[in-house]
């Protein structure tokens, strides 16, 4: 076991980071509790000399708190965004609620002393779309508990499998000519999953980190258009971008539902928070973590190379750059 992080409850592991962050806890040998909802479908694959599986809903305080007892440090991957509904989408803000509630009762009872929980970014009073303030109402709910809690903020995080990638990956391969939302050029600071894992993980193990609020960000401030442009070059496509004033977010959301696997009850929150500028506040971060800071480009490389299949698939990271 690494020195100081003691025993690990991981939660979301069936989920984009939280299925990245397993095998990097396990490569330094960190004693790991799965919580996941359906144990039966995850046996297989969740398995390890470190690794153990916890049945646990965060929406059920008597299963948490079991997955919680003899645990010392926590990390809260959790949320209830999702479905095919484009009418009752809206519905996860509760569910998160409920769950970041829940976690801190359970947390306290059992005694656990860390949490490390990965929000978004956005400031509160910049007219922030729900799901960007439900990440942060989420983070102050379980701060407001006795527990160390440090609060992880992203932008979109790039990497195959994971809602942002997906959607910008089937837009630039099935369009030509692509019309956008005026929010295509609000800055953003997106970052590489492989680095949210490494900065999570950094985190677990540095002790000055807990109950500490940090702005997690890639090496470039860029905007959504930037990004589509750079997607296009890694793969050799041509590519034009226009803004136009009149096409609202849920209008928007309606077409990206039709263009990408991505379900609607994701696409219509993340689209809604293309609006809100959402860079780091600071950098403090990169000097208790140092790391390499991976660029779109690359990142964009490896999850083209890592995907299962899909459009654009990769036959290695290194062919994008043959283009
Ligand atoms: N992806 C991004 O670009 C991004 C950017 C900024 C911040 N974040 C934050 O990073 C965290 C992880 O995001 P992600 O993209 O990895 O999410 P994800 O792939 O959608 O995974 C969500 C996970 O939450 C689990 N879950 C949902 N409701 C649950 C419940 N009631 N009890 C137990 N588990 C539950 C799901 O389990 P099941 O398999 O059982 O459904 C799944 O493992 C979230 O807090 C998100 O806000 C993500």
């Amino acid at each position: 076991m690494e020195d100081g992080v003691g025993k690990v409850l991981l939660t979301g592991v069936t989920g984009f980071v939280g299925g990245r962050l397993l095998p990097h806890l396990q490569g330094r040998a960190i004693q790991t509790r799965c919580l996941v909802r359906s144990p039966g479908r995850v046996a297989g694959r969740l398995q390890g000399p470190h690794v153990e599986l916890a049945a646990g809903d965060l929406l059920d305080r008597g299963s948490l708190a079991r997955a919680l007892e003899g645990q010392d440090a926590a990390v809260y991957l959790v949320h209830s965004m999702g479905g095919r509904s484009v009418v009752h989408y809206m519905d996860y803000i509760e569910r998160d609620m409920q769950a970041a509630e829940n976690f801190m009762w359970a947390a306290e009872r059992t005694g656990l002393r860390r949490i490390i929980y990965l929000g978004g970014l956005g400031e509160m009073g910049d007219n922030l779309a729900p799901h960007l303030a439900s990440r942060q109402k989420v983070g102050e709910i379980l701060q407001s508990g006795t527990v160390k809690t440090t609060v992880l903020r992203a932008a979109n995080i790039i990497g195959a499998g994971g809602a942002p990638f997906e959607m910008l990956r089937y837009l630039v391969e099935r369009l030509p000519v692509m019309l956008c939302p005026r929010w295509i050029d609000t800055p953003g600071e997106p970052i590489a999953v492989q680095n949210v894992v490494e900065y999570i993980a950094g985190c677990l193990t540095i002790p000055e980190t807990a109950g500490g609020n940090f702005d997690i960000g890639g090496p470039d401030i860029i905007t959504y258009r930037q990004l589509m442009l750079i997607y296009a070059r890694v793969r050799g496509l041509k590519r034009l971008v226009f803004s136009v004033p009149v096409l609202t977010p849920y209008l928007s959301s309606f077409w990206i539902n039709l263009m990408t696997p991505v379900p609607a009850g994701v696409v219509m929150p993340l689209v809604e928070g293309l609006k809100n500028k959402v860079v780091c506040r600071d950098h403090r971060i990169r000097e208790l973590v140092p790391l390499r800071l991976i660029t779109m480009q690359e990142a964009i490389c490896e999850a083209l190379a890592e995907s299962s299949g899909g459009p654009g698939k990769l036959p290695s990271r290194q062919a994008c750059f043959l283009h």
